[in-house]
Formats: structure tokens, C-alpha cells, sequence
């Protein structure tokens, strides 16, 4: 099967070429930045284009807006690049009876208060523009009808890009003290991992598939939820990134989020329930200390 992938430079784009090596499918990465097949995917003609020259049957689409807090002031685009854009590539699979593999994000909730893991049919209540663009976004997608898996992810991390451990690995390597926010609890996510995954629902959707011989609908579209398993603070995040990278001389001490004020209010439990992915596509997921050893590692 040819399969797109959009967004291709960021952490997942780039993960998603480390786990694609393993398989037998033709992948087209794409990026708007050089070095990729160039894909703006606000450009619905252009993204028709693509499927149609490369015979894609499968998009996954790693390309967002993802700066939480530049999200509230940054205006229409990000409306278009996190919901008219999944919702184009949404049109392109319908076209072509093919499967849109989408990624969403633990910012759809937080509005209301809760203190149990997120189940995927929980009330959708953004806090901020990133999460209510991308709300719209999964909802576009729907609208189309055509195949999709939305997968709804938190925390994510890697060794590429800007994130929350190459952060923390800097500042206990750089600074004597450190406070961190310990009254916000959820679940990182190595994207390796959700890229793991994003495979394994691939195969299962090419097993039904050949199955079919015209328009049919997947078994399986919906919403899932994946992170990886267990649950912490950002506090606790941190040390044990300290600990897994030796950095024994930074004193880090937790703290409140209202030291650290910031322009969008965050969910303080984001805990992710992954029963649904877990049972419907047989996917076992690693404990969050577990991935992040082996990406200090990588990273090394
Ligand atoms: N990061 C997190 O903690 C987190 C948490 C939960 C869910 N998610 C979701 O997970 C997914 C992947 O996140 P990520 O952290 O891997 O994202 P990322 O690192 O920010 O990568 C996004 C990529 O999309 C590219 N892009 C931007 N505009 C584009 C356009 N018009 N057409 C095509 N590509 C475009 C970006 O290029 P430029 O860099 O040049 O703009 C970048 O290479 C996103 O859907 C995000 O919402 C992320």
C-alpha cells in the first residue's frame, strides 16, 4: 500500500520514518520544509494531487499546529492548519476509499473538572483555541465520512524537535535548582511508541481491506486514546529524566502551577484511558519510565 505521511519533520513525522524502515508499504514523507516531498496540506488541490499521483491509500497525517500558548493570538491559521486541513485530507481518502490515520490531543478536554481517566466518548471541553481547533478538526474529519482512526495522544516527546525532555535535559544539566509544576498529572508519551502503534493499525486496516472490493467502511473507524502507561506530574517527569541522564547535581523541587502563569489553562488531570486501542487492536503499550530510558538513550 502507498501511504502519505504529512508533517514529516516534526517528532512524530520523524518517528514514523524510523518505524516505516520495517515495512513492506511504499511511504511518501511530506513537509512544507525542504528536504521532504513538499505538501502544504491547507491546499486541498494540492494534497488531491499528491494521493493521486502516488496512489495513496493511506494518510497519516503527523502536520499540526502545535505551539499551545502562540495558539491563542497566531489568528485564522490555526483554525485552517488543525481542522480545514485534516478535514482536505479527509476529502482526498474519501475520494479514493482510503483510511486517514489522524492525531489529536488531551487538549480537546479540561474544561470540566474530572479525576478519572478520559474515556474517548467524554464530553469534549477545550480550554483554548489548540484545543478547540482540534476538536473541530476531529469532527471535520467525521463529517466526511470517510475512513479514519483519530488518535488522541498527550505529552508527547522524542529525540527530535522541541520538547519537555530535551528541555529538562538542558536545564538540570545547566541550572543548580529547578522548580516544577507537581499539581498536573498525565501521562508522557514517546512518539516512537504512538508511531509503533500507527503501524500495527495500518496492518489490521490492510488485512480488512483486502477483504473488500468497493466502497466499504472500516470496522474499526472511531476515536482511540494512546499514551503510554502509568501516570505522573511534570514534577515527577523531571526527575526521573534527571535520574535517567545522571544529572544528580540540580535540585529540583516541585511546585504550583500559578508560579509558571501561562496564557491557556491546563488540563491538571490529563490521564488518558487506552482500554478502547488496547482491546480493539491488540496493541501493548510500555510503561512511561520505560520509553523514556530508551529515548535518553537514543538521544545519547
Ligand atoms: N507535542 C505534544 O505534546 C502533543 C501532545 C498531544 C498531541 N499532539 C499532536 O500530535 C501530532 C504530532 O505532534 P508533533 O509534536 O509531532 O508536531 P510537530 O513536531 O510540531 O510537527 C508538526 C509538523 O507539521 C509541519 N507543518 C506545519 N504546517 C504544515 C502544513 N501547512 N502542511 C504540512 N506540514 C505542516 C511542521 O512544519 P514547521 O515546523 O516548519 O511548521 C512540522 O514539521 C499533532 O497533531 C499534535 O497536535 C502533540
Amino acid at each position: 500500500m502507498n501511504i502519505l505521511v504529512t508533517g514529516a519533520n516534526g517528532q512524530l513525522g520523524n518517528e514514523m520514518q524510523i518505524v516505516a524502515i520495517q515495512s513492506n508499504d511504499k511511504y511518501i514523507f511530506t513537509d512544507v520544509c525542504e528536504g521532504y516531498e513538499k505538501l502544504d496540506i491547507t491546499d486541498l488541490e494540492a494534497v488531491r494531487k499528491v494521493v493521486k499521483e502516488n496512489d495513496v491509500k493511506c494518510i497519516v497525517n503527523c502536520a499540526a499546529w502545535t505551539n499551545v500558548d502562540a495558539a491563542e493570538t497566531a489568528g485564522e491559521i490555526v483554525e485552517t492548519l488543525n481542522a480545514t486541513a485534516p478535514e482536505n485530507l479527509a476529502k482526498a481518502m474519501k475520494d479514493v476509499n482510503g483510511l486517514l490515520v489522524h492525531v489529536s490531543t488531551d487538549y480537546v478536554f479540561g474544561g470540566d473538572p474530572y479525576n478519572t481517566p478520559c474515556k474517548e466518548d467524554q464530553k469534549g471541553t477545550p480550554t483554548g483555541v489548540y484545543g478547540l481547533t482540534k476538536l473541530h478538526g476531529e469532527l471535520k474529519i467525521q463529517a466526511t465520512g470517510c475512513n479514519y482512526v483519530i488518535l488522541r495522544t498527550a505529552w508527547l516527546y522524542s529525540e527530535f524537535g522541541k520538547n519537555f525532555v530535551k528541555t529538562m535535559l538542558n536545564l538540570t544539566a545547566t541550572r543548580p535548582q529547578l522548580k516544577v509544576v507537581f499539581d498536573q498529572v498525565g501521562t508522557p508519551t514517546y512518539a516512537l511508541d504512538l508511531a509503533n502503534a500507527i503501524l500495527k493499525i495500518i496492518e489490521d486496516y490492510k488485512k480488512e481491506c483486502n477483504l473488500k472490493l468497493d466502497a466499504w467502511n472500516y470496522s474499526k473507524n472511531g476515536i482511540y486514546h494512546y499514551s503510554d502507561e502509568g501516570v505522573c506530574s511534570w514534577y515527577d517527569f523531571t526527575k526521573m529524566i534527571a535520574e535517567y541522564s545522571s544529572q544528580t547535581k540540580c535540585d529540583i523541587q516541585p511546585c504550583h502551577s500559578n508560579e509558571f502563569p501561562s496564557p491557556v489553562t491546563r488540563p491538571s488531570y490529563s490521564v488518558l484511558d487506552k482500554t478502547k486501542i488496547k482491546e480493539t487492536f491488540g496493541i501493548k503499550i510500555p510503561y512511561w519510565t520505560e520509553s523514556l530510558k530508551k529515548c535518553i538513550k537514543n538521544l545519547k
